[in-house]
C-alpha cells in the first residue's frame, strides 16, 4: 500500500511539473502583451485565515500549530509544501485560475519582495480573525493584512501614478474568509453565552471597519463567505461526548452569518458603488458532511490526515505535539484533508459556487459577474 501510494506522489508531482512548464510557456508567449493586459485584468486581493492563507504565515515568528509548511500538506499539488492548509489548492487560487489569474502570492513570500503584485496579493494568516486578540502575536491579524494593504497601495501609487493605480483597486476584487477563529477562542475563553450577541457585534463592527477603509480606497467589489457549523467540524467533534456536534459553537455562527447579511445590506445603501458576493459555504460544507457520495466523496465526516476520532486532532504532520498520525491514501476522497480544513477536491466545488453560484449560493453578485 505505501508503494502504489508513493507511486501515486510521483504521477501527481509529474503532472504538477508539466502544469508549471506550461505555465511558464504561457507567461512567455504573453510577454508582448503584458503591458496591455496589465491594464485591462482585474487584480485579486486576499484577507482572512488558513482557508485562504496561501504561506504567509512560513514567514512570521509563530509555531507549527499555525503553519503547514511541512508534509502532507500540499502533498497532491505542490512540492515543498506552500504553508497552504490542505493536500493542493485553495479556494482563492481556484477564483485566481476561473479569472484567468496565475496563483496569487502571499505576500510576506521573500520571492516576491518588492514586486509589482500587479494581479493581486494574498494577505491572509492561518489563526487570524478579525480581533486583534484572536491568537495575538502568532498570527498576523486583519488589521495588519489591511495595513500591508495600504502599503501595497502606496507602491501602486508610485509606480503606476494615482490615476492608474485608483482604476486598478477600484477594478479589484476583495476577498475575505474572516471569524471562524474568533468564535473559536470566544469559546476556548469559556465566556457565558449571554455575552455572544455583543460578541458578534464587535467581530462585525471591526470588520465593516475594514470594508469600509477597502471602499475610501476606491475598492468596490467584495467577495465574503459564511462561517460553517463550526461545532460540527472533525475537529469541534473530536472533543465532544459521543462524537456529536458542539451545538454552542454552531449557534454562534448562525448568530454571526444573520448579522453579516444584513450588515452587507446596509452598506450597498451607505456606501456608493459597493458590491457583495456572499458564498454560502456554511450550507454548501454541511450539504456535504451529511451527503458526500452526492457530491464524489467517500468520506464527509472525518478527516484525511490527524489522530484520534475521526482523525479529529490537529496532528496532521506530526509537529504540532503529538508525533503519531494517520494519512489516508486518496485525499480526493475526503471532504476534509485535516481535522479542520476541507480537502483541495472541496475547495474546488467551494470555488466553483462562489464563482458562478446561482443567487440561493452566493448573492446578490456571484464572482464571475465582478471579473
Ligand atoms: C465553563 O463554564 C462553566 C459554567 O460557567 C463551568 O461549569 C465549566 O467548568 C467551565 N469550563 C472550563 C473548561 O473552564
Ligand atoms: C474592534 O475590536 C476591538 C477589540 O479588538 C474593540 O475594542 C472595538 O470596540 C471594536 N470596534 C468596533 C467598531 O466594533
Amino acid at each position: 500500500m505505501k508503494n502504489s501510494f508513493r507511486h501515486m506522489a510521483v504521477a501527481k508531482s509529474d503532472l504538477g511539473f508539466r502544469l508549471v512548464v506550461s505555465c511558464m510557456l504561457l507567461l512567455i508567449t504573453d510577454c508582448q502583451s503584458a503591458q496591455e493586459h496589465f491594464n485591462k485584468h482585474v487584480a485579486l486581493f486576499i484577507f482572512g485565515d488558513s482557508l485562504f492563507d496561501s504561506g504567509n504565515n512560513n514567514y512570521i515568528n509563530t509555531n507549527p500549530n499555525f503553519q503547514a509548511k511541512f508534509w502532507p500538506y500540499g502533498e497532491s499539488y505542490f512540492n515543498p509544501p506552500t504553508g497552504r492548509f490542505s493536500n493542493g489548492r485553495l479556494i482563492p487560487d481556484f477564483i485566481a485560475e476561473f479569472a484567468g489569474l496565475p496563483l496569487i502570492p502571499a505576500y510576506l513570500d521573500p520571492h516576491y519582495h518588492n514586486k509589482e503584485f500587479g494581479y493581486g496579493a494574498n494577505f491572509a494568516s492561518g489563526g487570524s480573525g478579525v480581533l486583534v486578540e484572536t491568537n495575538g502575536g502568532l498570527v498576523i491579524d486583519l488589521k495588519t493584512q489591511l495595513q500591508y494593504f495600504s502599503d501595497l497601495e502606496k507602491r501602486f501609487r508610485k509606480n503606476l501614478g494615482d490615476v492608474k493605480a485608483k482604476q486598478l483597486l477600484s477594478n479589484a476584487v476583495y476577498l475575505f474568509s474572516c471569524g471562524i477563529n474568533d468564535y473559536a477562542s470566544l469559546l476556548r475563553n469559556n465566556q457565558s453565552s449571554h455575552h455572544h450577541q455583543q460578541y458578534v457585534e464587535m467581530v462585525i463592527g471591526n470588520l465593516t471597519d475594514v470594508f469600509k477603509e477597502i471602499h475610501e480606497k476606491g475598492g468596490r467589489k467584495i467577495g465574503i463567505t459564511t462561517i460553517p457549523q463550526l461545532g460540527c467540524l472533525p475537529i469541534a467533534r473530536a472533543q465532544q461526548p459521543c462524537n456529536t456536534c458542539y451545538e454552542e459553537f454552531n449557534t454562534i455562527a448562525s448568530l454571526h452569518n444573520r448579522a453579516v447579511s444584513k450588515k452587507m445590506k446596509e452598506m450597498t445603501k451607505q456606501f456608493e458603488g459597493f458590491m457583495f458576493a456572499n458564498y454560502d459555504h456554511s450550507t454548501a460544507l454541511s450539504k456535504r458532511m451529511k451527503n458526500p457520495s452526492k457530491y464524489g466523496f467517500k468520506v464527509g465526516d472525518s478527516g484525511c490526515c490527524g489522530s484520534g476520532p475521526l482523525r479529529g486532532l490537529y496532528s496532521c504532520g506530526g509537529k504540532r505535539g503529538i508525533r503519531k498520525f494517520e494519512l489516508c491514501d486518496n485525499p480526493d476522497d475526503y471532504l476534509f484533508f485535516d481535522s479542520a480544513h476541507p480537502s483541495e477536491a472541496a475547495c474546488r466545488q467551494f470555488a466553483e459556487l462562489f464563482w458562478e453560484g446561482e443567487s440561493k449560493v452566493t448573492s446578490p453578485y456571484n464572482l464571475k459577474a465582478f471579473f
